[in-house]
């Protein structure tokens, strides 16, 4: 279900020079293996479109907006992200897609996993086959 899927607050310390976010400890409900980050988005690009069997991920709009569409093979949503402090939690078997990048956004991925093309689920009626099968 989309119930995992959440919005979670990056700790931030803001001063007349600015703001300076930190992700630490218990922030996240895992430990991160890797990063990764889209920049140079076209805005009519349309990413995602895949769930994982393993990884589970937050995105943060580090600079700019995005919108993500969070799908359990039942019900959708759609979540605009446009803030540096809020990290939206995927947990595993969610389909998502990411679309309407505004010029210069930045889309940072933190993930539980290493790269694995073996654990991805790119094909949507795969997905909601699986899905079936797994309730
Ligand atoms: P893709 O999964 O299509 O990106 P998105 O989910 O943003 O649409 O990945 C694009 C390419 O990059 C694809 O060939 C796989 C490769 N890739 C890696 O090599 N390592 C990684 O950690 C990721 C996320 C992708």
């Amino acid at each position: 279900t989309l119930d995992k899927v959440r919005l979670i607050e990056i700790p931030k310390v803001h001063d007349e020079r600015g703001s300076l976010a930190v992700i630490e400890k218990d922030v996240l409900p895992f430990k991160i293996k890797r990063i990764y980050y889209l920049y140079d988005v076209p805005s009519d690009s349309y990413r995602g479109g895949h769930a994982h069997k393993e990884q589970e991920s937050i995105i943060i709009a580090l600079s700019g907006s995005f919108e993500v569409i969070v799908d359990d093979g039942t019900s959708r949503k759609r979540i605009m992200l446009n803030k540096p402090t809020q990290g939206l939690f995927i947990s595993t078997h969610i389909w998502r897609e990411i679309d309407n990048f505004s010029s210069g956004a930045v889309c940072l991925v933190l993930a539980s996993t290493n790269y694995n093309e073996a654990e991805y689920i790119r094909d949507y009626d795969e997905f909601c086959n699986l899905k079936r099968g797994a309730v």
